[in-house]
């Protein structure tokens, strides 16, 4: 069976994790597929600009690496995994396409680590997330280590990482860890927003915050200035001026 079941709305996919029984836990196998799905997005047909991630059922979004297949591994074959974990998140930062997690139950470990590398998080109420990794002897090996003190500062990762505690939907939202505690139907109409907009636009704005947010002030202004300059030859500025002065929502082609 497919490791995900890719549904289409528009310019929108929604990608569900399929793999309830484990709860939706990251196997090798998974992460091959996901990193085949992320470039498929990814590629020089834009038709997808916004993708909605989540897990099958109720219980969990993803809970985090596969503990059963890990206990079968060598040394050498984690490695493996881990590089291909970080190579298929930092595949979801680098693409135009903007990603949204949808926790719609438990995300612990590689499952928050997954959460991290979209560029939004919406949660289920009744969710939990965490990186839990110390509690298994280990720290996080996904980018949580650096992605979590990147999003909520250092302080607040301190907090979650060395305790490995679990937070709720309440906290998480008040930490920003979260950016809206709903349902799914909250997470599709944040993308049916993204999508209403000119998609160069949307992935230019995407890696400006992300390039420029570990720059000194001076370095990341220049950079959103280069940015700002790619938006002003495209077809989409112009549709958007004149669709503001004749009063009508602008057709965007993504040019
Ligand atoms: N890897 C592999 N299998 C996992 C798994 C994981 N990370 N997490 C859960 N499963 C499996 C369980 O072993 C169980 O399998 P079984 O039916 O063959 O016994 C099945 O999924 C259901 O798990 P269960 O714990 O009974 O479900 P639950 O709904 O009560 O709780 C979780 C779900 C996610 C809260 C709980 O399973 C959990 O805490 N898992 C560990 C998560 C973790 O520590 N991840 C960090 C990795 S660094």
């Amino acid at each position: 069976m497919a490791e995900f079941s890719i549904e289409t709305f528009g310019a929108v996919e929604r990608w569900t994790i399929n793999g309830e029984a484990r709860r939706n836990a990251l196997s090798r196998a998974m992460v091959a597929e996901l990193a085949q799905h992320v470039a498929r997005v990814s590629g020089a047909d834009r038709s997808v600009r916004s993708v909605v991630l989540t897990g099958a059922g109720a219980k969990a979004f993803c809970a985090g690496a596969d503990l059963k297949e890990r206990a079968g591994m060598s040394d050498g074959e984690v490695r493996v995994f881990l590089d291909a974990l970080r190579s298929t998140f930092r595949a979801i930062e680098l693409s135009d396409c903007a990603f949204i997690a949808f926790i719609n139950g438990a995300a612990f470990g590689g499952g928050t680590e997954l959460a991290l590398s979209c560029d939004l998080r919406v949660m289920d109420e009744a969710a939990e997330m965490g990186l839990t990794e110390v509690k298994l002897g280990i720290i996080p090996g996904g980018g949580g280590t650096q992605r979590l003190p990147r999003l909520i500062g250092k302080g607040a990762a301190k907090d979650l990482i060395l305790t490995g505690r679990r937070v709720g939907a309440e906290e998480a939202a008040r930490l920003g860890l979260v950016n809206r505690v709903g349902d799914i139907d909250d997470a599709m109409h944040v993308a049916k927003n993204i999508v209403e907009n000119a998609p160069l636009a949307v992935g230019l704005a995407k890696h400006a915050i992300d390039d420029g947010s570990h720059l000194d002030l001076d370095s990341a202004l220049a950079l959103e200035q280069r940015y700002y300059q790619r938006t002003l030859g495209t077809e989409d500025r112009l549709e958007g001026l004149k669709a503001f002065a004749e009063k009508r929502p602008p057709v965007f082609k993504g040019k």
